[in-house]
């Protein structure tokens, strides 16, 4: 078969640190690939007024398959602030590039899986009658990636236009005295395809991978139009696979239910904002964000990136300590992606060994506090957590 070609993006921070140590993993798993490194992140805000520069979408647009690390963004006025100063007040405006890249290719599946390892020491555990169980968590979250609140459609200060077009509705009434420069909007707005293309992407997944259960995880009792549109799709949509029960949630129970019976849920739908909430909820059940991992997804391009940031406070550290292997995950669900699933197989296999075994374990799964000296008290280095992953493969 061809050599692949995958568009590397460390970005950030630890981006920089995990993306070369999945490779390294990928090589050693036999994965054979050429990698072009692209250029995103905070850099490029700083030196171009953009973190996610035309050559980088190019080479994604080419090629279809990314690897990501992470990316750090800031606030508006500290964006603004940053910027090199022969850009400012030139109408640059900062914009998360890991968003931007999700909305431009039409990343519009988001999947999150949050499975526990046998013998991770952060794995969940609860009260029970004689001493503590260990419920085996085995989530995988479908968020709609590209719409809602996210969707970026948003002012303070909304022209006149907006605000007119915000005031026919009745419930504008208890902001008319409040002047424009004291209102901010920002919309969330679900379209019909979108939200029946994920509730369909949820439900043939469950089929696929066996899972009893979809659950709608959302809100339609208070946000009524936007949350009830996607609910009224997983309903239309759970009418075709009749094996599978549909559940309904609201998002703040959910958040309650999943720390008191996370082993009952299977796949959960939800929307771009509760989908980052509930996935970050079900992963820290699972040993928390080096453990999270992703997949964006469109009809074209699939960009693979751990749910966790740039981690600025651990970027100069030498060596590293962060944990690498939500990234070697979000490999894994590239293999997966690209009809690779046996290798994808070894690399999970090899760090379940590891995870097993627990010799070799970063500072966060021995509950330390993050500095350099977790290295001398038996935490395992970024590298050498690798190396144990590629010596059980
Ligand atoms: P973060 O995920 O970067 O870090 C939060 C904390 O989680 C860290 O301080 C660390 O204690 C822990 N952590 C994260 N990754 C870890 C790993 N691999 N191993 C061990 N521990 C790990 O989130 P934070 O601090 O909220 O944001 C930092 C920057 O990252 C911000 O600029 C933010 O905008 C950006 N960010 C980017 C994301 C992306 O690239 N997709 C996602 C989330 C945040
Ligand atoms: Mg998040």
């Amino acid at each position: 078969m061809a050599k692949r070609t995958i568009v590397s993006m460390p970005g950030d921070g630890i981006g920089n640190t995990v993306l070369p140590e999945a490779i390294r993993v990928l090589d050693a798993v036999g994965f054979e690939a050429e990698y072009v490194n692209a250029d995103i992140g905070w850099e490029f805000w700083i030196k171009e007024g953009n973190a996610l520069p035309q050559r980088t979408i190019d080479l994604l647009t080419e090629h279809k398959l990314g690897l990501f690390g992470a990316i750090t963004s800031k606030p508006k006025d500290k964006a603004a602030a940053e910027l090199s100063p022969a850009l400012r007040d030139k109408g640059y405006v900062y914009y998360s590039p890991i968003v931007g890249m999700r909305q431009h290719f039409n990343l519009d599946f988001c999947i999150r899986p949050c499975r526990s390892f046998k013998g991770n020491p952060l794995n969940f555990i609860r009260r029970s009658d004689d001493g503590f169980d260990e419920p085996a968590v085995d989530v995988v979250i479908f968020r709609q990636n590209t719409e809602g609140l996210y969707a970026g459609v948003e002012w303070t200060n909304p022209p006149a236009d907006v605000r007119k077009a915000l005031e026919t509705h009745p419930k504008m009434a208890k902001f008319k005295d409040v002047p424009s420069e004291d209102l901010a909007v920002s919309t969330r707005i679900f379209s019909r395809g979108a939200c029946h293309r994920i509730c369909l992407g949820a439900f043939e997944y469950a089929k696929k991978f066996g899972y009893k259960s979809v659950t709608v995880c959302e809100k339609p009792n208070v946000i009524r139009e936007t949350s009830g549109m996607i609910t009224f799709e997983a309903r239309a949509v759970a009418k075709d696979f009749p094996g599978i029960a549909l559940w309904e949630t609201n998002i703040d129970a959910q958040m309650m239910w999943l720390t008191k019976n996370p082993e009952d849920y299977g796949v959960i739908i939800s929307g771009n904002m509760f989908g980052d909430i509930v996935s970050d909820g079900f992963a820290g059940l699972v040993g928390g964000l080096g453990f999270a991992c992703s997949a964006n997804i469109g009809k074209e391009v699939a960009v693979f990136e751990p749910t966790h940031g740039s981690a600025p406070k651990y970027e100069k550290l030498n060596p590293s300590i962060v944990n690498p292997i939500a990234m070697f995950l979000s490999a894994c669900m590239m293999l997966d992606h690209i009809g690779e699933a046996d290798k994808a197989k070894r690399i999970r296999d090899a760090i379940n060994a590891v995870i097993a075994e627990g010799k070799a374990r970063t500072y966060d799964m021995m509950r330390m506090t993050g500095r350099q000296e977790v290295l001398d008290q038996g935490a395992a280095s970024t590298t050498q957590l690798t190396d144990a992953v590629i010596g059980n493969l």
